[in-house]
């Protein structure tokens, strides 16, 4: 038996239910049980429609990954058919339902691993069948977008709204300007900013831990340049061209940057220590490191956001945006939520986060949004029917240019 971390999330159950105790009608609360695997994590929740997260569990998958150094998408799969039995019962007896007491049943469909997506697609399609309730397929990226509108309020975070998210997989900037109407103004050309972390952690030798927890490696590689020196390397910023101006998009690369920090290793290192084993050779170095790519990449996430934000007070595809949101995985990292918090006060703008622990992956964004799917009568049979079957590559909503 793999150790399995459990993550809960006690504090958002008391605000989201005090936040939204107002809306609630007087028919009592629609319950949704939700289910992700989209990569190494296996979660269960149940939410109300009234905002009230009533349980939320998280088995990572850390320590079976990390002497790959990164996700092994057979042994994600494997250990999410271990695991996910046990992690819906434990949601449901945590939230002190049954089956028969959720109204709905949901999980992810896509984007992300076909394996682990099957493992929990799978078993909510055979819950709701078995249960005679309807059944909602989620987009893992639509459930990070719609996230904040849980955690700190519809009203707050309204239609329309710029949403940074990046993830493991995506690095993406949306306007959503409705339910299910989503226009992608920016995405990456290369690797996700989060992959861009991974991979830099794994080149520094970082361990997948913050003060001895288990951690993503990204959490990991902020920890380690809290302690480091930015402007010992100059990296290059991505997508600028020589003259020093940037390119006409609002696209991310972070491919270019994570060579750049292989080659100023190397040339440091000069056949002293490994890549692989930087921070055992000298922790000084790798968190001087850690600290330059950490602030050319939120630097480039910087640039981008605010052409976004330019973009979208052009007007050509609605109304200016409300707010600025960041969602998903790289959204927990601290110094990306206070240079974005920045950028939008400079445009009059709030910066919405979900907390950390409902920015990386947990299926209570799973429920949220088939919640607002549900509430908001969008749901459709080509997604929504027990015939659905997993989409690893899932576009979220509409590409534009400017
Ligand atoms: O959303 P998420 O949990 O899973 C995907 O949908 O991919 O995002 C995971 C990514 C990983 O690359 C992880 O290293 C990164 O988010 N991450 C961070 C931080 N916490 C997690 N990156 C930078 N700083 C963090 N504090
Ligand atoms: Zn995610």
């Amino acid at each position: 038996m793999p150790h399995a971390i459990v993550r809960r999330t006690a504090g958002v159950l008391a605000r989201s239910a005090t936040r939204h105790a107002s809306l609630a009608a007087a028919a009592p609360p629609r319950l949704v049980l939700a289910i992700e695997t989209s990569c190494d994590d296996t979660a269960a929740a149940v939410v109300g429609s009234d905002g009230a997260v009533l349980s939320s569990v998280v088995r990572a998958q850390h320590s079976l990954h990390e002497g790959y150094g990164g996700i092994v998408p057979r042994i994600a799969s494997r250990n999410h058919s271990a695991q996910l039995p046990g992690v819906i019962a434990e949601a449901l007896s945590r939230a002190g339902v049954g089956v028969a007491d959720v109204h709905a049943v949901a999980a992810t469909r896509g984007p992300g691993l076909a394996g682990s997506l099957s493992v929990g697609l799978n078993a909510g399609k055979a819950i709701a069948a078995a249960a005679g309730k309807p059944f909602v397929g989620v987009h893992h990226m639509e459930a990070h977008l719609l996230t904040a509108r849980l955690t700190e309020g519809a009203e707050a975070v309204r239609f329309p709204y710029l949403c940074l998210l990046v993830s493991g997989g995506h690095s993406m900037l949306v306007l959503a300007r409705g339910l299910c109407d989503y226009c992608r103004l920016g995405e990456t050309l290369d690797d996700s900013v989060g992959e861009a972390f991974d991979k830099v952690a794994r080149d520094l030798g970082l361990g997948w831990s913050v003060d001895g927890r288990p951690a993503q490696p990204g959490a990991a590689l902020e920890a380690c340049a809290r302690a480091g020196d930015a402007a010992r390397f100059r990296l290059p910023l991505p997508l600028r061209r020589k003259d020093g101006l940037e390119g006409p998009s609002c696209n991310f690369s972070f491919s270019g940057l994570k060579t750049a920090v292989r080659n100023a290793l190397l040339a440091e290192l000069k056949g002293g220590a490994e890549l692989g084993a930087v921070h055992a050779a000298d922790a000084q170095l790798a968190s001087d490191m850690a600290a330059a790519f950490q602030t050319a990449a939120i630097r480039h996430l910087e640039e981008r956001t605010r052409r976004a934000l330019q973009w979208c007070r052009d007007a050509q595809w609605g109304a200016a945006p409300s707010c600025l949101v960041v969602s998903g995985g790289v959204a927990g990292n601290s110094a990306l939520r206070a240079r974005l918090a920045a950028l939008a006060a400079e445009d009059g703008l709030q910066l919405y986060a979900p907390p950390p622990s409902l920015c990386g992956d947990q299926a209570v964004m799973i429920a949220h949004a088939a919640l607002e799917r549900l509430e908001g009568g969008r749901l459709r049979d080509e997604q929504d029917s027990l015939e659905l079957t997993i989409r690893p590559k899932w576009p979220l909503g509409v590409a534009v240019t400017h």
